[in-house]
């Protein structure tokens, strides 16, 4: 196993993309803290891993709020020991045009998205600077951050700051043998914010399907293992190469 007795935490593990990434890690030996606003999504992942084998807690907090995060480190720490590994995948979009938009839907998305893993790399940082031997961060980006979109301004602008926020972090904490990288995926189970996939959603890419969560799992297992070493600050498109395709 890849992360025998390593402890992460996974924002929005509730459903999705997280729980996937939760319970792969999982698999790999990781002991995980599954961190979600919604109690019973949290509780229900944390349950099964726990059933077929594995330790998980399921913790409740707005990871936008810093002393929600502040509690959250310290939980974390009190039920572990210690914190290895951070994965920051809490997000929400507007899906508003900039004409449409108002100031607070504009703030409040800037804040689940952009703030958030800034306030959680920090205080997981922090604990992994005092722990004294390194850590992993992986952020979940998105492929809009990284081109204009017609809708959903403000969470294309906070995925681009998410995209520099990486590289930032990964330049500042290095010299405490912390690793920061992103995964970037692109139109993977449902849109984001919805529970369920939409059947219709356009599919233009090389791997003509849509993305899986397990498709993005896979990605931030190697980005936490030590399979990827000597991988530093970079930005992983799992978005099935609809990135190198110039369309029109
Ligand atoms: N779904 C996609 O097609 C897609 C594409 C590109 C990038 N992404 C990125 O992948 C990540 C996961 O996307 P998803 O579609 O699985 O999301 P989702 O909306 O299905 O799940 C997000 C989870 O986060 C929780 N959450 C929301 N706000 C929170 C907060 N403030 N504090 C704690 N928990 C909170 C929700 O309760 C939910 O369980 C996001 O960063 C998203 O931007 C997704």
């Amino acid at each position: 196993m890849k992360l025998e007795n390593q402890v992460a935490i996974v924002t929005g593990a509730g459903r999705n993309i997280g729980e996937q990434i939760a319970r792969l890690l999982s698999s790999e030996g990781a002991r995980i803290a599954i961190v979600d606003l919604d109690k019973e999504l949290g509780a229900a992942v944390a349950d099964d891993i726990v059933k077929a084998g594995g330790d998980a807690v399921a913790l409740v907090a707005d990871v936008s709020d810093a002393d929600d995060v502040k509690k959250l480190v310290s939980n974390v720490v009190d039920r572990f020991g210690r914190v290895d590994i951070l994965v920051n995948n809490v997000a929400i979009s507007d899906n508003r045009d900039i004409l449409e938009i108002t100031e607070e839907e504009w703030d409040r998305t800037i804040a689940v998205t952009l703030r958030s893993p800034f306030l959680m790399t920090k205080y997981v940082a922090l604990q992994m600077v005092a722990q004294g031997d390194g850590g992993k961060i992986v952020n979940i980006g998105s492929t809009s951050g990284h081109r204009g979109r017609a809708r959903a301004v403000a969470y294309a602008s906070a995925k681009g700051g998410v995209a520099n926020f990486t590289r930032s972090a990964a330049f500042q904490l290095a010299k405490y043998g912390i690793r920061v990288n992103t995964v970037s995926p692109n139109k993977t189970g449902s849109p984001v914010g919805r529970a369920e996939i939409d059947p219709n959603r356009p599919i233009t890419n090389l791997a003509n399907r849509p993305g899986e969560p397990i498709d993005t799992a896979n990605a931030v297992l190697f980005l936490v293992s030590n399979d990827s070493s000597f991988v530093w600050g970079q930005d992983l498109f799992v978005d099935g190469g609809v990135t190198a395709m110039e369309v029109g």
